[in-house]
């Protein structure tokens, strides 16, 4: 969604709040603005476009207000406009406000605040709220924050000031996420923690319907907290010497997985210790479904642990994408468990099935990427990934985290249930094996770059795979749309014939994953209904296979794991290729058009 930024302190404001907002763009990149108070009086500026453009328009202003506001934005209610960017204000451009949310009531509000004489100037949800504390303004401004949200439905995590009660921000919190950092007398408030760690390691996150006053001399939440230490470093939000976030990220995927398994696998033993589930490991004894419920590449890795968790651990197990969860009528007894998977730990639709889930008295559970994000706040209990922060919009080394903690979740249902020591120890083994394995992927990176270049001028791409690839299949194809624009389809390999083959011709290549596991004989027959029909195959076929070359020219090879492994290593090069030829096609493959990192609205 958008990104937010406030600073009040002794400093210039105006660096401060860009070097955040820039650290914040991908979260949304179509729009921005900043306010900022000055003696002379308040400057608003805002841009369309990327966050640079707002930094064109704000040479020669020379701003050295030490309070102001920052906003990049994704446009949900009104178009790409300079009226419709933030931060909005009320009629006497009095209040400023900046938000990262959507105010679901906010036509019915408009328009009682049209009648009672308000003028608006932008489409947007967010300007409402503006205009309806300018109706609760008596010269505090936090007590008309306060009056104004009882009045508003929806999510939001805002920043407002006042030029008729200056020196302060008032932000409140309700869903988006929202924190607060502390650096002597100095305070950042922002959506991300990568935009105040910069300025300090010392923070507080908002809770849902907690309105936080900052003022230089003093700083108070309507109810108290201690400030926590952030578990990131600024290094991990720079590229490194990468020219994209997201190679940076898919390079570093040897070591995120490593992060991933530390301290978790006791190969003696043939087990996986997760310490977020040890309050409930007796209670996952009893369990005997799971129902899995994400969102985008989330949702593929759940249905990669689908196959897993049926196969060693013989949970009968369901994937849901997130949004249909909450709206079909899932029976949902005491013996299933509702697992949500996320990076961000905020995307709307799996917080909301996972209230739902809890509505039902059923046992939540969560595998999250960002620490002391809400879903972990929500679900009972759960297991981190570690893999780091991830800035890149598409989801690359949280994915193979993804798939390493459900496979490490397997283990220890496993061998809570009817799994041996023997086969134990050979899983825990192997996938011990993984980090390594994945760096003899990446060698392989600049013969996918050769491909993406052979292939970067077809506008069709299908992708198939059968059993643990089919969700592969699926994540190749997501990555190339979002990426390159590409159009691009994922299918289940045997799910072809039913009609997806009638898209083939010499103008619509397929990439095939046919590792040399159980289904690899069906999935040569459905490279053969390709060729058959001159379709251009990319096959990706496990090392050592040399007789797929007589039957397709491009082959990449990945290095032999066991088969509920492969999909780890097998994506990595699907990765590498939506890479490859987003960049062929001169695409911003870390800010992508129309999409943002995490999606905190319905
Ligand atoms: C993946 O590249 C996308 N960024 C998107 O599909 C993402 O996976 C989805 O929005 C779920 O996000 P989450 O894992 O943060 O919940």
């Amino acid at each position: 969604m958008c990104g937010i930024v406030g600073y009040i302190g002794k400093q210039n404001a105006t660096p401060i709040i860009i070097e955040g907002l820039r650290r914040e763009s991908y979260r949304g990149y179509d729009s921005s603005g900043l306010v900022v108070f000055q003696n002379e009086g308040v400057v608003c500026i805002k841009a369309i476009g990327k966050l640079e453009n707002l930094e064109a328009k704000l040479l020669n202003q020379n701003l050295n207000g030490t309070i102001g506001l920052g906003h990049v934005r994704w446009a949900t209610h009104g178009g790409v406009t300079e009226e419709n960017a933030h931060p909005h204000t009320d009629c006497k451009k009095n209040i400023f406000l900046v938000h990262n949310g959507i105010i679901e009531n906010y036509a019915a509000l408009k328009e009682k605040l049209i009648q009672k004489g308000h003028k608006f100037s932008s489409e947007t949800d967010t300007e409402v709220l503006c205009h309806l504390i300018e109706n609760f303004f008596r010269g505090n401004l936090e007590e008309a924050v306060r009056k104004a949200l009882q009045y508003v439905k929806g999510t939001y995590g805002i920043a407002v000031i006042s030029r008729q009660d200056p020196n302060k921000i008032v932000a409140a919190r309700l869903s988006s996420p929202l924190l607060i950092g502390f650096n002597g007398d100095e305070y950042i408030v922002a959506s991300d923690p990568a935009a105040v760690i910069t300025r300090t390691k010392k923070a507080v996150n908002l809770e849902d319907n907690e309105i936080a006053v900052i003022a230089p001399e003093k700083f108070f939440i309507l109810k108290e907290k201690t400030p926590q230490d952030l578990e990131i470093d600024s290094g991990e939000a720079e590229k490194g010497g990468y020219p994209h976030f997201m190679l940076k990220e898919i390079m570093e995927q040897p070591e995120s997985l490593s992060d991933s398994l530390r301290g978790r696998l006791l190969v003696e033993e043939g087990l996986a210790k997760l310490g977020g589930l040890k309050k409930v490991e007796d209670k996952l004894r009893e369990i005997e479904r799971l129902n899995i419920i994400a969102c985008g590449t989330a949702y593929h890795a759940g249905m990669v642990g689908e196959y897993m968790l049926e196969e060693y651990a013989g949970i009968s197990t369901d994937v849901d994408l997130a949004s249909e969860f909450r709206y079909r009528k899932p029976i949902l007894d005491k013996k299933t468990a509702v697992l949500a998977i996320s990076q961000s730990g905020e995307t709307a639709d799996t917080i909301a099935a996972i209230k739902e889930a809890k509505e039902k008295g059923v046992m939540t559970l969560g595998i999250v990427n960002a620490i002391g994000s809400s879903i972990t706040k929500i679900s009972e209990a759960g297991v981190y990934n570690h893999a780091g922060l991830e800035i890149g919009v598409a989801a690359t080394k949280s994915f193979t985290s993804q798939l390493a903690v459900l496979s490490l979740l397997t283990l220890f249902l496993a061998r809570q249930r009817q799994l041996s020591l023997v086969m134990g120890q050979r899983i825990a083994k192997e996938i011990g094996r993984i980090p390594e394995l994945i760096k003899q992927v990446l060698i392989n990176s600049p013969q996918i770059k050769e491909l993406a270049e052979k292939y970067k001028n077809f506008n069709n791409f299908l992708f198939i795979g059968r059993k643990y690839n089919f969700p592969i299949a699926l994540e190749g194809a997501l990555k190339l749309k979002e990426i390159s624009y590409v159009h691009s389809e994922g299918c289940g390999a045997g799910e072809m014939k039913h009609g997806t083959i009638a898209l083939i011709d010499e103008n619509f290549p397929t990439i095939a994953i046919c590792p040399s596991d159980s289904v690899y004989e069906k999935m040569i027959s459905n490279i053969q209904e390709i060729k058959a029909r001159n379709g251009p195959i990319i096959a990706m076929a496990t090392e050592g296979n040399e007789e797929i070359k007589n039957l397709v020219k491009d082959v990449i090879y990945i290095p032999k794991t066991l088969e509920m492994l492969t999909p780890i290593l097998s994506v990595i090069p699907l990765q590498l290729f939506a890479y490859y030829m987003g960049v062929a096609r001169g695409c911003d493959v870390d800010k992508p058009r129309n999409l943002a990192k995490s999606v905190t609205v319905e």
